[in-house]
């Protein structure tokens, strides 16, 4: 992670200890509304909400034109049915496609990819195919007519279940969309899975950390685990 000079002066005096992080009571906060602006250098909003995975969206439009494009405003949702979501802050390319062919692939950003993810990220003239632009493969899926990334361990296959525009609390619409989609099919790159059980961390996910470029890697031994009460 890139953090200038000065930051990283500061940030070695606030290393994390129970009485100086653990306690928001006690603590100055910075409060403000964000419709009157942050008052800070950056935005921390995606930051804050942080780091979120990456939904690597491959979808084609109703000409058959593929294209492949980054969204972190993306999750899971559901279990039965399966699903998954990404937000569209304009009405771009994917969220076109979708809507046109009502479907989509999410590939998984794992470190050996993520400088070519961030390749399909570029503002590119419709009909260009990112793929070919960040030198992908593209793999065609089982079921539906949308290719996958070759080169991503895991491809979930959806078909599209709504799309919604969203709106602020004084219910005047965005010009934001929400696309939410059923998996109707999954690969998952077999090294992955272990006695049974899916690896999270040995595909080194990258996630999307806020500010201009900032990025997470998830590797083995950030992991811990924490069960549920019974
Ligand atoms: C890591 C990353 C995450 C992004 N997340 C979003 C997002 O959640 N929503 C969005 O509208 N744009 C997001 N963008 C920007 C889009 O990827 C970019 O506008 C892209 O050109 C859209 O491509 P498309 O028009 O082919 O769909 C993100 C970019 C990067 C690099």
């Amino acid at each position: 992670m890139h953090v200038p000079c000065e930051t990283r002066v500061k940030l070695r005096h606030l290393r994390w200890n129970k009485s100086s992080f653990g306690n928001g009571l006690m603590n100055e906060m910075h409060f403000y509304e964000p419709s009157k602006g942050h008052g800070l250098r950056h935005d921390p909003f995606n930051a804050i909400v942080g780091p979120r995975p990456i939904g690597w969206i491959s979808s084609r439009d109703a000409k058959g034109q593929v294209n492949l494009a980054p969204y972190s405003f993306f999750n899971a949702f559901n279990y039965h049915p399966p699903i998954i979501g990404f937000s569209s802050t304009a009405w771009k390319d994917t969220i076109a496609n979708v809507s046109e062919t009502k479907e989509f692939v999410w590939n998984l950003v794992t470190k050996h990819v993520a400088e070519q993810m961030n390749v399909t990220s570029a503002s590119v003239p419709h009909g260009v195919d990112e793929f070919e632009l960040a030198g992908l493969t593209e793999v065609p899926s089982r079921i539906v007519n949308v290719p996958r990334v070759g080169e991503s361990l895991v491809s979930f296959e959806c078909k599209l279940a709504q799309i919604v525009q969203h709106q602020g609390a004084d219910g005047v619409k965005a010009q934001a969309w929400l696309a939410l989609g059923e998996v109707v099919a999954v690969h998952i790159d077999s090294r992955l899975i272990v006695d049974g059980v899916y690896q999270t961390a040995l595909a080194h996910p990258v996630l999307r950390a806020g500010r201009a470029g900032d990025y997470a890697e998830i590797r083995p031994d950030a992991m811990f685990e924490m069960l549920r009460p019974t």
